[in-house]
């Protein structure tokens, strides 16, 4: 049976759209054309459009919106603007597949929520490092109760350098945060997907900018930023506009008792790889980054290292598989599976990780 084919529509055509949200549509061409790309600066719109051949750009969101008409619009747009064009997108009928983090704060991703209900739309944020083999496998592991009852996690996005330098990340006016937003968010929604996302009741919070804002004469590299090397810089980055922090950490509790410690940085004198991201269990633990499980086998302490097909996928698999399922949620083939309380107990505890560190006291979260 032939079917409508869904209409996409881009807003914010910089790294994440060209490299990772244009091939999941791509790879969906039964099932969606892109129709338009839009960014408020022409170059990037006009670029993203010739480079793949979409037929229509933008320098203005909101006329692509209206004239349009998109079935479904990614939001790629720096993280303060995924609310305005959230929003915009689903009252011009949309569906909406949003970057994460879903907003800077909490009540603004309530408010995407309730306007995505009333408009009777879906509204899914991209936490594509679910959509990843190692993270589905470790989720089918918790999944099954090999880990026993789980009390205790560390949530770890920790570069040595690794400064997001081609586009806004590192400004607080476009971004409202830092590695916290950029990266944390995909550490602390991993670990809380996998314990099956007990709400946070409490987080104590504390937040650093002591290397990020210097110019250290340093040589890094993109690909230690989480690009890939030689993506076009939206923009030229100097370090003196730096004014998020470049460390943040958390000790969230749970109400299930359980903790969870959270760190990320994108520039820290630590060894690569430290920081790690890991579940204790009364059966076993868990390690991520690569897959883990770490028990006993009769008498002895023994770790198991799952083979998983695919683990070392590129980069856009995740959200190849992301768009895949939102295709599939909107056609009601499946439900939804990033959830609204999910993904509000994550901007719910991130936001108050901020408000902690501003206050130095510890923040209990109402519900
Ligand atoms: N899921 C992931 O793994 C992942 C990875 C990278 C980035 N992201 C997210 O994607 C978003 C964009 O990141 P990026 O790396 O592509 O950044 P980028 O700077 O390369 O691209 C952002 C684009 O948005 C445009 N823009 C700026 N202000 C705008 C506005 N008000 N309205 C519309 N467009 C606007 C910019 O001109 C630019 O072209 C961020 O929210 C980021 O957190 C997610």
């Amino acid at each position: 049976m032939t079917r409508n084919k869904l209409k996409v529509g881009l807003i914010g055509t910089g790294m994440i759209c060209n490299i990772a949200h244009v091939p999941a549509w791509r790879e969906l061409a039964d099932e969606v054309e892109i129709v338009g790309a839009a960014d408020v600066v022409a170059d990037h719109a006009r670029g993203t459009a010739e480079a793949h051949d979409i037929p229509q750009w933008f320098d203005d969101p909101q006329r692509m919106l209206d004239e349009l008409r998109p079935d479904i619009v990614s939001v790629c747009a720096p993280n303060r603007y995924h609310k305005p064009w959230t929003l915009a997108a689903l009252e011009a009928g949309a569906h909406v597949l949003c970057e994460k983090p879903v907003a800077d704060n909490y009540q603004d991703a309530v408010e995407m929520y309730d306007a995505a209900e009333a408009a009777g739309k879906l509204l899914m944020v991209g936490q594509s490092v679910r959509f990843r083999s190692d993270s589905m496998a470790a989720k089918s592991l918790t999944d099954a109760g090999v880990l026993g009852e789980t009390y205790y996690a560390e949530a770890g996005a920790m570069r040595r350098r690794g400064v997001p330098t081609w586009g806004q990340f590192h400004m607080q006016e476009h971004s409202g945060g830092g590695p916290i937003y950029d990266i944390g968010v995909h550490a602390l929604d991993l670990v809380m997907w996998l314990i099956g996302s007990p709400r946070v009741i409490s987080v104590s919070g504390a937040a650093y900018t002591r290397l990020a804002n210097q110019d250290e004469g340093l040589l890094t590299s993109e690909a230690d930023s989480g690009a890939p090397e030689g993506v076009p810089a939206a923009r030229p980055y100097d370090y003196r506009e730096f004014d998020v922090e470049d460390l943040g950490v958390g000790f969230l509790r749970l109400e299930n008792d359980m903790t969870i410690v959270l760190r990320a940085s994108w520039a820290a004198n630590i060894p690569e790889g430290t920081g790690s991201t890991f579940i204790l269990g009364t059966r076993a633990g868990m390690a991520l980054n690569p897959l883990r499980i770490i028990g006993t086998l009769g008498a002895y302490q023994a770790d198991t290292t799952p083979i998983v097909p695919g683990r070392d996928e590129p980069f856009a698999m995740g959200h190849i598989r992301e768009a895949a399922h939102f295709v599939r949620a909107i056609r009601g083939e499946e439900e939804l599976s990033v959830k609204r309380d999910e993904v509000l107990n994550v901007i719910h505890a991130l936001d108050a990780l901020y408000r902690s560190a501003q206050s130095g006291a510890e923040v209990h979260l109402d519900w």
